[in-house]
């Protein structure tokens, strides 16, 4: 017997199943199985999976609702020449992210223990949201507003890159996420 010659019954499919044969097919069956109820079952009893909800929305629509979200709860600015706002929305409120070529636009300030909707869409083309160092990773396409509903658990400065190749800029694509007390 060789996995290269051909067998010798050339209808092989209709020798009887060796026992070690089927002995196996059931363990992988059963680890199939196993694998496909742990799904539902880390979607509710696990500490980090992302319950998101993804709605369509024109660009200009949503770039509006940041701009208001900016206008209300700016609360300084930060960088060099290119001045970007940092804004502290309300606990349990919506928190707009503009993800585009090649920037993150505004910076979100967010309190620990409260809980946030935030709000990610793409100006242009397809980037990708990546949190550091918690490594949660999120496409962000254009015309979709996707939203992840998230609990900061601990103060600090988080980085977020992008993680979608787009172009001569992608490089530079980062910014922060500040979680104060
Ligand atoms: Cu945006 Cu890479």
């Amino acid at each position: 017997m060789s996995a290269i010659l051909p067998p010798a019954e050339r209808l092989w499919w209709k020798q009887p199943l060796d026992r070690a044969e089927l002995l196996w097919i059931l363990i992988a069956l059963a680890w199939c199985m196993v694998l496909f109820f742990m799904m539902p079952y880390w979607h509710l009893y696990g500490k980090q999976n992302l319950a998101n909800e993804a709605y369509r929305m024109s660009p200009e629509r949503y770039s509006a609702l940041t701009a208001e979200m900016v206008d209300k709860y700016k609360v300084r600015e930060e960088g060099g020449d290119l001045k970007v706002p940092v804004v502290h929305p309300p606990a349990g409120g919506d928190a707009y992210l503009i993800a585009r070529l090649w920037s993150w636009y505004p910076i979100l300030e967010l309190e620990a223990g409260k809980s946030y909707r935030i709000h990610l869409m793409a100006m242009d083309y397809q980037h990708g949201f990546s949190l550091q160092p918690e490594n949660i990773n999120i496409q962000v396409l254009p015309g979709y507003d996707h939203v992840i509903t998230v609990t900061p658990t601990h103060a600090g400065t988080y980085g977020i890159v992008c993680n979608e190749y787009c172009g001569i800029g992608h490089s530079t694509m980062t910014s922060k996420l500040y979680v104060v007390k």
